[in-house]
């Protein structure tokens, strides 16, 4: 990607177009968070419903001060402190607009008095808000409930033309959304979405875990929906080794035709059994590398995708350990295999 590349992609921001954008999550529907318009395109080519609120991007905590209301709680500074920029994101209240700045545009906090912003790391997402010179609103650049996409190709796929351009920055880093965490009236904080910074990130920074409020179907974050992230082909969740080999056996041979495995969070060195069980499937996908699910979390949605894409009949998914990204992962699966 070159500086014109950019250069262009500024240039249609201002010009109230909609971007792919590449950030260290997920590729995001980039457009200028002040530009109601511009917002209203990007809730039209996802086919999101309103009342689901977008993150504005900034380049850093002035910005983002320009668009909240007041002194933030502390441990807002904190956390800030530690994880910005990066994939960590803070639901404060939300600045009017006036004394000549344009505030964020209503429709893109869907009328709420918080707004939620983020200073991405991702450097090509850095250079488009500083030429932009705007926050950027940007959700992740799926269609409503599918899969978020993590590489310039899966934009592609997800939305084709509907996108003006799009920036292909590679495969990102973290392959999970960020952590959104808001905050109660005495300043508490609370995660609103599970995401690659850790519940054990947050801890240690906070001194105690937060509380965690995310999920339902009239949840805290109004995008956190029971069914999301999912793919055409509907996914069984097993949380243990045994579910999931009584799921090959059930399947196997059976009359229902090819059925695939994904287990992000398998060893591969658990005595030849998770070879065992990937046998008992027409396509495999363990996506572990060692001991942390980082490796797993980056190409989760990919291999979700890919597995989607092979007329499979069903996939079955083994959980992740319930720990560090492993939760923000088996969220994402909960919601894939929800009905
Ligand atoms: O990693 C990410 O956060 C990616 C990249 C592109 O930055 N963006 C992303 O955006 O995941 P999106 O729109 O797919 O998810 C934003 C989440 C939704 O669950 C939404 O409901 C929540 O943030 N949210 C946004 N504004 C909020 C607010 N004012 N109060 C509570 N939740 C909010
Ligand atoms: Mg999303």
């Amino acid at each position: 990607m070159t500086p014109q590349d950019i250069a262009r992609a500024v240039d249609v921001i201002r010009a109230g177009g909609v971007v792919g954008m590449p950030t260290e999550t997920v590729y995001g529907l980039a457009c200028d968070a002040t530009n109601g318009q511009a917002v209203a395109r990007v809730f039209e080519v996802k086919a999101r419903p309103s009342f689901d609120p977008l993150i504005a991007h900034v380049a850093d905590r002035a910005m983002a001060g320009s668009i909240t209301q007041g002194e933030w709680p502390v441990a807002a500074q904190r956390l800030v402190e530690a994880f910005w920029p990066g994939p960590l994101t803070l639901v404060l209240p939300r600045a009017a607009a006036g004394a000549g700045l344009p505030g964020v545009a209503e429709l893109a906090t869907s009328g709420l008095d918080t707004v939620a912003v983020r200073c991405p790391s991702g450097g090509v997402a850095r250079r488009l808000i500083e030429g932009a010179g705007v926050p950027l609103a940007a959700p992740s650049a799926n269609r409503f409930g599918s899969i978020s996409p993590t590489t310039a190709e899966a934009v592609r796929a997800e939305l084709g033309d509907a996108v003006d351009v799009v920036l292909d920055g590679g495969p990102c880093e973290h392959g999970l959304e960020s952590t959104v965490v808001g905050f109660e009236e005495g300043g508490a904080p609370v995660v609103l979405r599970l995401g690659a910074v850790t519940l054990e990130q947050l801890g240690e920074v906070l001194g105690d875990a937060p509380t965690v409020r995310s999920g339902g179907s009239r949840p805290a974050a109004p995008g956190m929906l029971d069914r999301h992230y999912a793919p055409r082909t509907p996914m069984r969740l097993v949380e243990t080794w045994e579910a999931a080999v009584e799921a090959s056996r059930t399947f196997l041979g059976g009359p229902e035709g090819r059925v695939g495995l994904l287990a992000p969070g398998l060893l591969d060195d658990e005595g030849g059994r998770a070879a065992d069980l990937a046998a008992g499937f027409a396509v495999s996908r363990r996506l572990r590398v060692g001991d942390d699910l980082r490796a797993s979390a980056a190409v989760l949605f990919a291999a979700m995708r890919d597995l989607d894409g092979l007329g499979l009949v069903r996939i079955v998914v083994v959980a992740a350990p319930e720990r560090g990204l492993g939760r923000a992962i088996n969220d994402r699966l909960r919601r894939a295999s929800a009905r």
